[in-house]
């Protein structure tokens, strides 16, 4: 691992996009005492201002360009949509800033190798926030699988719940921006599979700690709208997305996601059965369940709950803490460009379709 440059004073943070999910970021890095946030970008007018208020932040752009020629600034996290990742990422790793950003990293392999390669020669802080890996309850399904009590991995079923396609409850998909261009390519987004299918395939390869060595894939875009377009937005991207896979031990996995899987808000389950027992964790919200069936309970079908779980501290604060020690955390942006690597082979293999019954 390269030495990183170590912070001395407080770590002077630049939000770079003013949405949803730049609320979390800043909520987050605000809490912690090592940061101070000192500015902040957003290219639609006003926005950047409004969060600057709110925050207390100094200053603020609209454009990066200008941020990075003020550059008075140590680190940036990356909230743009997901097509923006690359373009500004690179400039920010250009002026050698540390940088925590959104999944996936980019649009494809080519683009996150890319970025990878330029953050590990910048010698800079380089984190991708899977946010997932903060769950209680995931360490301790690593280590059970770990430890062989389970026996080996020969099935892994995983998916990502959410329904906001058909329920109300994140507001009409169909009015705003937000999840407009999580539904459109041509917007840069790689539908359910690039927004949440990144984190159950982060989830649950971190828990076995296998990679897949191979798979099938089908992802699928559904008839939502007149002429599949709502203003400027063509509704071209997957809204349902699943994989067949083969791990690096020869266990099959099925890993799939939806926007259409009424009842689950927002839902990880994952279930890893070896020779020995089986284990399931699911994650609903703040929730988390972890249950084993191992030793004799394996012929009775009985469950034990797990309840002493600890969580992972969150991405925001193992960045700060990556960039306080000198020394990259993880996940790390080449972790996040091998999964976009899978998030490729998924595009690839259902473009070979499926055989007609
Ligand atoms: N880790 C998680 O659990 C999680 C959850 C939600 C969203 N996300 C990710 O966060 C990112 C942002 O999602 P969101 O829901 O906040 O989207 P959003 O559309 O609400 O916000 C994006 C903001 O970025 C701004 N923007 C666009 N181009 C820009 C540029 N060149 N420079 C500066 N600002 C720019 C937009 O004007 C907008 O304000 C996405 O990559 C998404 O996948 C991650």
């Amino acid at each position: 691992m390269a030495l990183f440059k170590k912070s001395p004073g407080k770590v002077r943070l630049l939000v770079l996009g003013t949405g949803g999910m730049a609320q979390a970021h800043a909520t987050a890095f605000a809490k912690d005492p090592r940061v101070e946030l000192v500015g902040t970008v957003d290219v639609m007018p006003g926005r950047a201002a409004e969060f600057a208020k709110k925050f207390g932040i100094k200053k603020h752009f609209t454009d990066l360009d200008k941020a990075i020629k003020w550059g008075q600034f140590d680190a940036a996290t990356n909230v743009t949509p997901d097509s923006i990742h690359y373009p500004t990422t690179m400039k920010l790793l250009a002026a050698k800033k540390h940088v925590l950003c959104e999944k996936p990293l980019a649009e494809n392999f080519k683009l996150a190798n890319e970025m990878a390669t330029a953050a590990e020669k910048a010698k800079v802080i380089n984190m991708v926030n899977l946010t997932y890996r903060a769950v209680a309850g995931l360490q301790k399904a690593k280590q059970i699988i770990a430890s062989g009590e389970i026996g080996e991995v020969r099935h892994v079923e995983a998916s990502y719940r959410q329904s906001w396609l058909v329920g109300n409850h994140w507001g009409a998909w169909d009015k705003l921006p937000m999840w407009l261009w999580r539904l459109s390519e041509k917007h840069g987004s790689k539908g359910v599979l690039g927004d949440v299918g990144i984190h159950i395939l982060d989830f649950t390869t971190y828990a076995i700690g296998m990679m897949p060595t191979n798979l099938q894939a089908r992802l699928k875009t559904f008839h939502k709208a007149p002429g599949d377009k709502i203003g400027e937005y063509v509704l071209d991207a997957n809204d349902s997305a699943s994989m067949i896979v083969e791990f690096q031990n020869g266990a099959q996995g099925v890993i799939h996601a939806s926007r259409f899987m009424t009842g689950y808000g927002n839902t990880l389950r994952l279930n890893v059965f070896g020779t020995k027992g089986g284990l399931e964790i699911q994650n609903d919200h703040d929730l988390t369940t972890l249950r084993v069936c191992s030793g004799e309970d394996v012929h009775t079908q009985a469950w034990r709950d797990i309840v002493k779980t600890e969580a992972e501290p969150a991405n925001y604060l193992k960045f700060i803490d990556a960039i306080v020690s000198g020394k990259n955390g993880d996940p790390s942006f080449r972790r996040a460009a091998d999964l976009q690597k899978i998030l490729d082979a998924c595009f690839t293999e259902e473009a070979s379709k499926a055989v007609k019954l």
